[in-house]
């Protein structure tokens, strides 16, 4: 079998590298809504959306490592109409994601490099793109980059690479800069209950949302 290929989350968390992640999910964007997201009670993605909102963050908002469109899909079922874009470096994720018709730009880039985006955002969010075997806290100075000054973020982080990754450290450092304001976490349960008859070790996964804003 192809690396990666139709191992769900479990071969999704143990990537390692930037071409591995790629061609993993040239495949499970296929299912990634109804098998992954559907079958695991996905809740990472409304987390994040709500506690963006509830910092009264605003447009245009920036989706990182946006995937199939599901924090997008979640801020516009809470009511939020103001423009979205998209950024991710895997094509497949956002063919599926433009058929939900949500996001009003979508961009292949790779967060861990300096981006060249068109436009500078009010809010910048993202839901389980920081986590094992994907991006760790290197693409932080290239989001700020693209944000304007003031912008909200929201930005899960699974616990299990919070210090690991150094995330705590990083956002540390950033804060005493002072190139972010009113650093705060809040602590989500990234799966519902349904998860643990489908993978016990990861149906308890905790994310941490960090909620900043751009100085
Ligand atoms: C677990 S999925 C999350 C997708 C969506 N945000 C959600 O919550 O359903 C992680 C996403 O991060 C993207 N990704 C991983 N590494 C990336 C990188 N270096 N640059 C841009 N996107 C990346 C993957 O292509 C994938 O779509």
């Amino acid at each position: 079998m192809e690396q990666g290929k139709d191992q769900g989350l479990k071969g999704a968390l143990g990537l390692a590298g930037p071409e591995a992640c790629l061609a993993y999910y040239r495949h499970w964007a296929e299912n990634y809504d109804q098998g992954f997201a559907s079958e695991m009670q996905y809740l990472l993605p409304a987390h994040v959306a709500a506690a963006f909102l509830g910092s009264r963050g605003q447009g245009p908002v920036l989706d990182v490592g946006a995937g199939t469109g599901l924090l997008a899909a979640a801020l516009r079922q809470m009511g939020f109409t103001d423009p979205v874009d998209a950024v991710d470096f895997s094509a497949a994720m956002l063919e599926r994601a433009a058929e939900k018709g949500i996001y009003e730009g979508q961009f292949q880039a790779d967060i861990t490099k300096p981006l060249s985006l068109p436009r500078r955002y009010g809010g910048i969010v993202s839901s389980g793109t920081f986590t094992a075997g994907h991006v760790g806290p290197e693409a932080l100075p290239h989001l700020l980059s693209v944000a304007r000054p003031q912008a909200q973020f929201a930005l899960s982080i699974n616990r299990r690479v919070w210090t690991s990754a150094g995330f705590d450290v990083a956002l540390a450092d950033l804060a005493d800069q002072k190139r972010i304001t009113d650093l705060h976490l809040i602590e989500v349960d990234v799966y519902g209950a349904a998860a643990a008859g489908i993978d016990a070790e990861h149906a308890a996964d905790r994310a941490a949302i960090a909620l900043f804003r751009a100085a």
